[in-house]
């Protein structure tokens, strides 16, 4: 399974690359504008900012709305670095615009899937990622992990290459959960990633360990 970090921060990239388990980052408009990351001429040098500190996948979206607008925006970020991926949204013309660039081999990340339906058709589209995302269909009381579920049956049916990039994760049992269904990928903030090295059992054992060093080596 691979780790994504779903932020435009590039302290946090950081922290989470020095980890050493990071395998790529995502973003969004209002994570860009969270970050004050304005203005095309910036926006485009933050993305190659984010390329420049990790080693894998950078999910970039385009703002355009229109296939054509999609197209002209998503090749210039394509054009940036080789690391970028051309985020669009689950629309009518994100999806034609999916097919235009794995068309031309390029990577694309087909954003804002909330139905097993239009998972489907990112696929078909021959998406890089599809990006269904979990934490903002709990918040209205329905089952995140139950969409990445059916989407994995459905890929796993036809063999479709797509990766189920689960999006949206909140907190660390998204994370082991999507890890025991079969998500490809986790995008989520560092905390969540920084969850899965608790354990009170650890910290106990640790401290044990290192009082007993320090009793025996006076
Ligand atoms: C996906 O790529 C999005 O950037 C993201 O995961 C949205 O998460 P949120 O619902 O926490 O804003």
């Amino acid at each position: 399974m691979k780790f994504f970090i779903d932020t435009a921060n590039l302290a946090q990239i950081k922290e989470a690359h020095a980890l050493g388990v990071l395998d790529g980052v995502t973003t969004n408009p209002s994570l860009m504008a969270k970050e004050g990351i304005t203005g095309k001429n910036s926006i485009l040098k933050h993305y190659v900012e984010i390329c420049n500190l990790v080693d894998g996948d950078v999910s970039a979206e385009v703002n355009a709305l229109d296939f054509d607008g999609m197209v002209k925006e998503g090749e210039e970020l394509a054009d940036l670095h080789d690391q970028i991926v051309v985020k669009l949204p689950m629309t009518k013309e994100g999806v034609m615009a999916a097919k235009y660039f794995s068309d031309k081999g390029i990577k694309t990340n087909v954003t804002l899937v909330f139905s097993a339906g239009q998972a489907l058709l990112a696929a078909k589209a021959g998406a890089t990622y599809v990006s269904p995302f979990i934490g903002r269909l709990d918040d209205i009381s329905t089952d995140g992990l139950a969409l990445i579920e059916e989407i994995r049956l459905i890929y796993d049916n036809y063999g479709y290459e797509t990766q189920i990039l689960a999006a949206s994760v909140r907190h660390t049992m998204h994370i082991v959960n999507c890890a025991k269904i079969g998500a490809d990928v986790i995008t989520g903030p560092l905390s969540a990633i920084h969850g899965l090295l608790k354990h009170p059992l650890t910290d106990i054992g640790l401290a044990q360990f290192v009082a007993d060093f320090e009793k025996g080596n006076k």
